[in-house]
């Protein structure tokens, strides 16, 4: 696999490919890659030429006492799996090379980054929309993938493409979870067993909400209830929120009908997890969903 290191000979390299017609698709992540992740690089295959994949821990969407220092960082062990992936090309800069001391601009999607994770995170998806445009610019991709993991910011970065009018097309993919429902995290890592057996309780917990809407409940603060008598068994979890929203503005609902986003934030020793489902909820039924791109 190609491996550039810096912003210019990226910028080299994708001036070349789109000379040759070459079609251009994005995996933006921040390394320690795992099964999720490859997905990301299968999901943007169709119809796309060369698959790229980004590596950096940026900086931007930390927060003071956040794990920015001791996030997971292993290169060479991403780089062996993004050959076996068939990846074509990976941008691995520094945060020096991507960032300049002097720089005063950033990208911000108003309101959408301050619910669910923004109360507990500020700043946080500023960071993330300001780094995707970046590197949407270096790249200038047809096409980019993003987990559904991270639901919120699936729906920021959307909300941005629109409102900037990017021509790119946004995908987005389905979580990817451990044989116990725990949907994979680079942050999986930090759990000692204890705590590994607390995490499993929030795919557990948005389990108990299907079920209660499956049953017939409608009253969002009811089905949110059962999701977190759930979290509430787990010795080492601390529950962010367990919340029942839209998908285009991440409004909390009060009745649950149309696509509904439950979306759970909790701390399970000192490792905050998210997770999520996405449901379609009517009059007949229940069915699991995905995010529109
Ligand atoms: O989802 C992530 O890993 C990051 O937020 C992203 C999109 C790579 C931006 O740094």
């Amino acid at each position: 696999v190609e491996v550039i290191q810096d912003r210019r000979a990226l910028r080299r390299r994708v001036h070349e490919l789109r000379a040759a017609h070459l079609r251009l698709g994005l995996v933006p992540t921040m390394g320690a890659l795992h099964a999720g992740h490859l997905s990301l690089l299968q999901r943007a295959r169709p119809g796309i030429d060369r698959v790229a994949v980004s590596i950096f821990v940026n900086p931007l969407q930390f927060g003071p006492g956040e794990d920015l220092e001791r996030y997971p960082r292993d290169l060479d062990g991403d780089l062996a799996r993004l050959e076996a992936a068939g990846c074509d090309l990976v941008f691995a800069p520094s945060a020096a090379d991507v960032y300049a001391p002097e720089a005063r601009t950033t990208v911000q999607v108003e309101g959408l980054g301050d619910v669910l994770c923004g109360r507990t995170r500020p700043g946080h998806f500023r960071g993330v929309t300001t780094i995707v445009a970046k590197l949407f610019h270096l790249f200038e991709p047809q096409v980019a993938v993003f987990g559904q993991k991270d639901a919120q910011q699936a729906v920021v970065l959307r909300r941005m493409v629109r409102d900037l009018d990017w021509a790119v097309e946004l995908r987005f993919a389905p979580i990817v979870r451990e044989p116990d429902g725990l949907a994979m995290s680079s942050r999986n890592r930090y759990l000692g067993p204890d705590e590994r057996r607390d995490a499993q309780l929030l795919s557990a917990a948005l389990g108990a909400a299907r079920a209660a809407l499956e049953a017939g409940e409608r009253d969002a603060a009811a089905v949110g209830g059962a999701a977190r008598r759930v979290l509430e068994s787990g010795r080492w979890l601390r529950i962010d929120y367990v919340e029942l929203v839209d998908t285009e503005r991440l409004q909390p609902l009060a009745r649950v009908e149309g696509q509904v986003l439950v979306a759970i934030a909790a701390w399970v020793g000192g490792t905050r997890l998210i997770d999520n489902v996405v449901l379609e909820v009517g009059d007949t039924g229940v069915a699991e969903s995905e995010l529109r791109a």
